[in-house]
């Protein structure tokens, strides 16, 4: 393949497609809808570009990457981050050797002419004007405009995208004309036990049972008790463990003491317990429903001298906290969507805590 494009008398040189391996592992509905957004029904229609969203290390990268490879497609995956530049992200000028302006076109736009998949990689971390660079393309008009270049790059029919994003606090706000851009949202879950087991086996083909199993036990103990540890935890542990054990042939150390100190290496402390991580969490979530005001200090919940006691039964919520910012004023009002910290990972498709 040339990796020189010509498009309105300026030439482009191509970026290189991504060929890492793409073996999903249970789970196949998600990937069924995947597939879904990409396909064209008829003539008129146009593929979706949809949001696949969950944990860092649930699985989203590797969820695309599994779609492009079943598609059969050149896929191109494009690292966003805060400070990506909409140039970065479609056409840069670069000094060639010659002296000359060389442009560069993005995995974004390699795609677009190539008529591959793009995956925007953990796209919550790119700001608006980057974003905005993308709005034609992922509607109907399907084309994007270069200033650097001062060219209209139009996708080719076979182009397909999807945006991996993290529901974590590290996001900036995309605004609601790209979200509604990003549709549907693909949320995904964690791995039963069974396909967890399947994973780490597939990823790490020389572990043993015993270690195998301890690092599944964790992991599923961790998702029933709603954590965030994910599979990508799993695989490090395991694989430093299984390291740690390989170099001391010779004295041999207890397995288990190998496995709980790549926990703690690797997860920290916390994960040893966590049963009081997870109370812990579900504290300073607000999940006793009990929102700590000035008052809660120094009174107890019943007492008649408490300064929110006529508001028990009321919205407490929302008062008790404003009393609390009178209070300290310190602290800027919009306080609020901190508690709404509640929808993380709830699954609902529509509505993305960002
Ligand atoms: N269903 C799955 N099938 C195969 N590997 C998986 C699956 N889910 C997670 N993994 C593995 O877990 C690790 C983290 O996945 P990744 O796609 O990088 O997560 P994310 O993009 O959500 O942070 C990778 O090594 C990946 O191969
Ligand atoms: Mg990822």
């Amino acid at each position: 393949m040339s990796n020189i494009h010509q498009v309105e008398g300026i030439s482009l040189r191509l970026a290189t497609p991504d060929v890492s391996e793409g073996e999903w592992i249970g789970q196949g509905e998600v990937l069924q809808q995947l597939l879904a957004c990409w396909l064209v029904v008829d003539p008129r229609d146009l593929p979706l570009t949809p949001r696949l969203l969950g944990t860092p290390g649930i699985g989203k990268t590797t969820l695309a990457i599994a779609g492009a490879r079943r598609r059969q497609q050149e896929l191109y995956i494009y690292q966003c981050t805060a400070d990506t530049r909409p140039e970065d992200l479609l056409i840069t000028p670069v000094l060639a050797e010659s002296g000359k302006i060389a442009y560069h076109a993005s995995q974004m736009v390699t795609a677009m002419i190539r008529g591959g998949i793009c995956i925007l990689d953990e796209g919550n971390r790119m700001n608006e004007k980057s974003w905005a660079s993308l709005a034609p393309l992922l509607d109907h008009r399907r084309y994007v405009e270069s200033i650097v270049a001062g060219i209209t790059i139009h996708a080719h029919p076979d182009f397909r995208c999807a945006v991996t994003m993290n529901d974590d606090e590290s996001t900036f706000e995309i605004p609601d004309y790209i979200l509604s851009r990003l549709q549907p949202t693909l949320t995904l879950g964690h791995p039963s036990r069974q396909d967890e087991l399947a994973i780490l086996k597939y990823h790490l083909p020389f572990a043993d049972q015993q270690m195998l199993s301890l690092t599944v036990d964790f992991l599923q103990e961790s998702h029933d008790l709603k954590l965030d540890f994910s599979t990508r935890d799993g695989i490090n542990l395991l694989r430093f463990a299984l390291k740690r054990i390989a170099q001391n042939p010779d004295h041999p150390i207890a397995r288990d003491d190998v496995w709980r100190e790549a926990l703690l290496r690797c997860l920290g402390e916390d994960a040893a317990d966590l049963e009081s991580l997870a109370q812990r969490k579900h504290q300073s979530l607000g999940g006793n429903a009990v929102p700590m005001g000035l008052g809660d200090f120094f009174f107890s919940p019943g007492d008649p001298l408490h300064p929110d006691i006529d508001l028990e039964d009321d919205d407490e919520f929302d008062d008790s906290d404003d009393d609390d910012e009178d209070d300290d004023d310190d602290e800027p009002d919009g306080d609020d969507p901190d508690f709404g910290d509640s929808p993380k990972g709830s699954g609902s498709s529509g509505d993305v805590p960002f």
